[in-house]
């Protein structure tokens, strides 16, 4: 079983037509034909998006995506036309509402991985490779890469598990041309971002993209860039191969589900609230990510 624990109602604002409910953002799009892109506070784990939502969670991701948009404007151009709130809005939507360009989006998580873990490293041990692509021998969990790769995953429903996939598969499904242009964005932005990231102390083990083509058939960045929802980021100085890294992120609500909660990830019972704590402390590692990424103080 996955899914929402409790399906989230729509806004109901005038002139806005809402389009869609994704795991964190609920898409709209207005009478000029953009899309209205509000990242709400939920929090998703283990395919299921929780009961309890993380305060301030929507902001970090909308205001940390546009921190990095700006950084990386100069190599691929991005789907953001403004932060302006629809008029009638609820004003909760300030600080995590975007107008953007409606993008023919396409299917793939775009992924690169300078380091390897997470579903990399299980292939990595059963095959020595991940998405096909053959590595050296003798890497562990947390290990850097000799080289970042870009290993795509087909786009899942909510509820559903992205798989990774071949290139090769990539290639057939979208098109050689527009496999090639994916992975060569995917990896130029990664290569920025992990430099970035680097100076301000922090390691960009892997990375997860979404591409979409405007009218004129350009490639547009889409969706979040380098949140902690998107990517996994480690402590350089905690940076230890050979066992799981501390990492910016949900690791305390991915701890405690699996640990002292009592829920069975195994089992058809959808995962229960989180303690006060557990909130407290993953709204401050999503702050923490936001203060030593962009060197400002969250005072939104
Ligand atoms: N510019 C865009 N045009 C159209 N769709 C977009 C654009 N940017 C992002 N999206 C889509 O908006 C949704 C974002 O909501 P999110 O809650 O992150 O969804 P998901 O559950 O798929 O992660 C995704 O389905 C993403 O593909
Ligand atoms: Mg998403």
């Amino acid at each position: 079983m996955s899914g929402f624990v409790e399906k989230p109602e729509p806004e109901q604002v005038p002139g806005l037509v809402h389009l869609h409910t994704g795991k964190v953002r609920d898409l709209y799009r207005n009478e000029a034909g953009d899309l209205v892109m509000v990242a709400t506070d939920r929090m998703s784990a283990y395919d299921w998006v929780l009961p309890s939502p993380i305060p301030d969670k929507g902001k970090v991701l909308t205001q940390l995506s546009l921190w990095w948009f700006d950084q990386l404007k100069d190599l691929i151009p991005n789907h953001v036309i403004s932060q302006e709130l629809p008029a009638g809005a609820p004003a909760d939507w300030a600080g995590r509402t975007l107008i953007c360009q409606s993008l023919d989006m396409v299917p793939v998580e775009a992924v690169a991985r300078g380091y390897l873990t997470g579903s990399g490293l299980v292939e990595y041990n059963a095959s020595r490779t991940v998405c096909g692509l053959a590595l050296p021998e003798g890497l562990e969990d947390g290990s850097e890469l000799p080289a970042p790769i870009f290993t795509p995953a087909t786009k899942a429903e909510v509820g559903e598990h992205d798989e990774n996939v071949s290139y090769e598969e990539v290639a057939r499904q979208v098109g050689a041309d527009t496999a090639a242009a994916l992975r060569q964005a995917t990896l130029a932005v990664y290569g920025r971002a992990r430099d970035i990231a680097r100076e301000r102390g922090i390691i960009l083990a892997d990375t997860k993209f979404e591409f979409g083509f405007d009218k004129d058939g350009t490639l547009i960045l889409a969706d979040e860039v380098l949140t902690p929802d998107s990517s996994r980021f480690w402590p350089a100085d905690q940076w230890q191969p050979g066992r799981a890294q501390p990492s910016y992120d949900k690791q305390f609500v991915r701890d405690w589900l699996t640990g002292s909660s009592g829920w069975d990830r195994k089992s058809e019972e959808p995962p229960p609230a989180l303690p006060d704590e557990v909130v407290a402390a993953t709204r401050a590692k999503y702050i923490e990510a936001y203060e030593l990424l962009t060197g400002t103080s969250w005072n939104l």
